[in-house]
């Protein structure tokens, strides 16, 4: 389902998401809510509290709609390591119309609970790099425009 997404500066865009003790049917259910949202407003990533869920859920497609897009649902990411740096000019379906440059690791590695609340490790690069970082800034509360 095509959920409401919060824009800046909505309180809960401000507050700190929480871990998901089990990824269950009701985690698959926010994460297709997530993918189904995040599509329909043209974006590669979102984080559940963008929809008004404070929980560390976040989606990403960096290549939607396309024959190699390969959607990716993270539950409880954790970015364990950071190499190198890249600036992006980023945007967030959150603050409509804005993007700015915004300094950000090039390489990460991040650990994750797949939909199937299978622990994951993926190293990412590039946008995914830089998406997976957004995303989960989402979770802290923080917006990619704190960091300018
Ligand atoms: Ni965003």
């Amino acid at each position: 389902m095509v959920r409401e997404i919060l824009v800046w500066p909505h309180p809960v865009l401000k507050q700190k998401a929480h871990p998901v003790t089990t990824v269950d049917d009701s985690t698959r259910a926010l994460i297709k809510d997530l993918f189904d949202s995040m599509y329909a407003a043209d974006g590669v990533g979102l984080a559940a509290p963008q929809i008004g869920v404070l929980k560390n859920v976040i989606v990403l497609d960096t290549t939607p709609r396309q024959p190699e897009a390969k959607p990716l649902a993270m539950v409880n990411p954790e970015i364990l390591t950071y190499e190198g740096k890249i600036e992006y000019k980023e945007g967030c379906l959150s603050i409509p119309g804005e993007a700015e440059d915004v300094d950000r690791a090039a390489i990460i590695t991040v650990r994750f609970l797949d939909e199937q609340g299978v622990e994951q490790t993926l190293k990412c690069e590039g946008l995914l790099a830089i998406a997976v970082q957004h995303e989960t800034d989402h979770l802290k509360g923080t917006m990619f425009v704190d960091h300018i």
